[in-house]
């Protein structure tokens, strides 16, 4: 009866450091932020913290410029109103303050906050 239970409890013990070190980060970050042992560098959205947290937007700033930046990348067309989904990075409700984790996820899936509520379609954001 117990043989089985402590397999399986010396499997999660050697799973743990496992799972923990192999976060997968996204196919765009790979060519920046692999290093050669062929490992994600935590340490350049984490820095030097062994609990990781939610990076916040000036970690993303050092390579993306400021969330003002990043809004003049999507800028929409002067007058183009309802026919174009909003700028993401400058709505109307949060302008550039929305945390760019609201939406980009690195270790897993993106989605676009907005849709909580509404139902836009962009389909150049990398997921
Ligand atoms: C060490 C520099 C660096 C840091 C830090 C960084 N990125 Fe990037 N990111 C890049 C590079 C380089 C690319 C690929 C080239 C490009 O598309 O700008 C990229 C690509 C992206 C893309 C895809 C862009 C596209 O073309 O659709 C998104 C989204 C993105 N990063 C979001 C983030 C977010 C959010 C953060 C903060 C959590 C972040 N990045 C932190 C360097 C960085
Ligand atoms: C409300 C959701 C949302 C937030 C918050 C957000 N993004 Fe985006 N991001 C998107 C979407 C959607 C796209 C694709 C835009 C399009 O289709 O025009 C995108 C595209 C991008 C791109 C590619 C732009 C291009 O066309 O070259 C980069 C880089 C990027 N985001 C970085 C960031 C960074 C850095 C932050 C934080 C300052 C951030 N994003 C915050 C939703 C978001
Ligand atoms: C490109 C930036 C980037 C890199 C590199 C990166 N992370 Fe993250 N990490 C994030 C973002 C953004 C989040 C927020 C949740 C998400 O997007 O998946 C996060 C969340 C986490 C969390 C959960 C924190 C919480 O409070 O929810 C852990 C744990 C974590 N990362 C571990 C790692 C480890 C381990 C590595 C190295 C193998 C790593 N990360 C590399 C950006 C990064
Ligand atoms: C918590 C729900 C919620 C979220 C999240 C949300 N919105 Fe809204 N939004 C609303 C409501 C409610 C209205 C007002 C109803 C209306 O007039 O359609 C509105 C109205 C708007 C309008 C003006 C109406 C129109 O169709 O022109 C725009 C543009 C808009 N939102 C963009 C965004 C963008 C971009 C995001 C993400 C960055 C976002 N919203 C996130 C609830 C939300």
């Amino acid at each position: 009866m117990l043989k089985p239970l402590y397999t399986l409890l010396l499997g999660c013990m050697f799973m743990l450091p496992i799972t923990t070190n192999a976060m997968n980060i996204k196919d765009y970050h790979k060519d920046v932020m692999i290093s050669e042992n062929s490992q994600a560098d935590c340490t350049t959205c984490h820095g030097d913290l062994k609990r990781k947290s939610i990076p916040d937007a000036a970690v993303c700033a050092n390579c993306h410029g400021s969330p003002q930046d990043v809004a003049k990348l999507t800028k929409r067309p002067e007058g183009a109103g309802h026919s174009v989904e909003p700028n993401p990075h400058d709505s109307l409700h949060y302008g550039t303050d929305l945390p760019c984790t609201y939406c980009h996820q690195e270790h897993k899936e993106s989605k676009v906050y907005c849709n909580q509520c509404h139902e836009f379609t962009y389909p150049k954001m990398k997921r």
